[in-house]
């Protein structure tokens, strides 16, 4: 089975990042020379994805200007005699074809991929959330390795996870996986945003999906949540109870997400990617008395 659609989330208003995405999209803040969702989009493009559908909302539209060809700015550059920002651009040339529906009330993640469901139209699909970044410079092979799975196990979906510390996972959807210490596992139960005292694991949902379109189907049903929100995690559930098989995958050793939905892991993100830049990475660890040939990042 070749999967080669992401659904990517972008409608939340980021809310916990104010007041720097009151009038931008958390989405496309800067993440060393890149906006987030730039990294999204080539991790997901090395991942084989060729359509790349953003669910996005009010005040969204910077992302749509991103992904597009700027013939202007390619000319304008030209004639200036700036060609050496032209490779800068040539992410616009991605063999990825872009689609956009609006989230057109914000009624939750879960209801943000409910509006992918005509586009979708019965087939497998991943969902990667626009503002969390896996691995350093768009390395990261998760997604390939969720999509084998997805058609090895024939499970109805496959979720990517990552131990946090349990002071954390409040944050989180949580994973009750049937075999503990596995990298891989069956999902016994998950669990959006719990108690951390009562959390079933320390396993957080970590921005990246594969669904068979049955989630739909359970997103149809599933009323509001956590925050009185519809959730992805509660559809999840659902399938879980109907008995599908959900599969968890932890990701492995090397791999790491960013998470910008919060300035804690934001400020992480800036401040590591800063130090990995090729060209001043170097200079900055100098700068800041730390080791410049420290290796940085994973
Ligand atoms: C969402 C999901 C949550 C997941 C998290 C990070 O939460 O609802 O289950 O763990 O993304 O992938 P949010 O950060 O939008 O509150």
């Amino acid at each position: 089975m070749t999967i080669d659609l992401a659904v990517v989330p972008v409608a939340g208003r980021g809310t916990r990042l104010l007041p720097l995405t009151k009038s931008q999209p958390k989405e496309m803040l800067p993440v060393g020379r890149k906006p987030v969702v730039q990294y999204v989009v080539e991790e997901l493009a090395a991942c084989g994805m060729k359509r790349i559908l953003f669910v996005t909302g009010p005040g969204k539209t910077a992302i749509e200007n991103h992904f597009d060809i700027d013939a202007e700015l390619i000319t304008h550059l030209r004639e200036n005699g700036k060609e050496e920002y032209l490779a800068q651009l040539s992410f616009e040339r991605a063999d990825v074809e872009y689609f956009y529906v609006r989230q057109r009330r914000q009624l939750g993640l879960g209801h943000a991929v409910l509006c992918a469901r005509r586009f979708v139209n019965g087939n497998s699909f991943v969902v990667a959330l626009g503002d969390s970044i896996l691995g350093l410079n768009e390395r990261s092979r998760v997604v390939e390795v969720m999509i084998e799975r997805f058609t090895a196990t024939a499970a109805a979906a496959v979720i990517n996870f990552e131990e946090v510390p349990r002071e954390e996972i409040g944050d989180y959807g949580v994973a009750l996986p049937k075999q503990e210490n596995a990298e891989v596992f069956e999902l016994l139960d998950i669990v959006e945003k719990p108690d951390p005292a009562r959390a079933p694991s320390n396993l957080a949902v970590a921005g990246r999906y594969v669904f068979s379109p049955v989630i739909f189907d359970a997103l149809a049903e599933t009323p509001p949540g956590k925050g009185g929100e519809i959730q992805l995690t509660d559809a999840i559930r659902r399938l879980i109870r109907d008995g599908r098989k959900v599969i968890g995958v932890r990701m492995p050793p090397g791999e790491k997400r960013y998470d910008i939905g919060h300035f804690e892991s934001y400020f992480r993100a800036v401040v590591e990617f800063a130090f990995a830049d090729p060209q001043y990475g170097e200079k900055l660890r100098r700068y800041f008395g730390l080791n410049p040939h420290a290796t940085v990042g994973r």
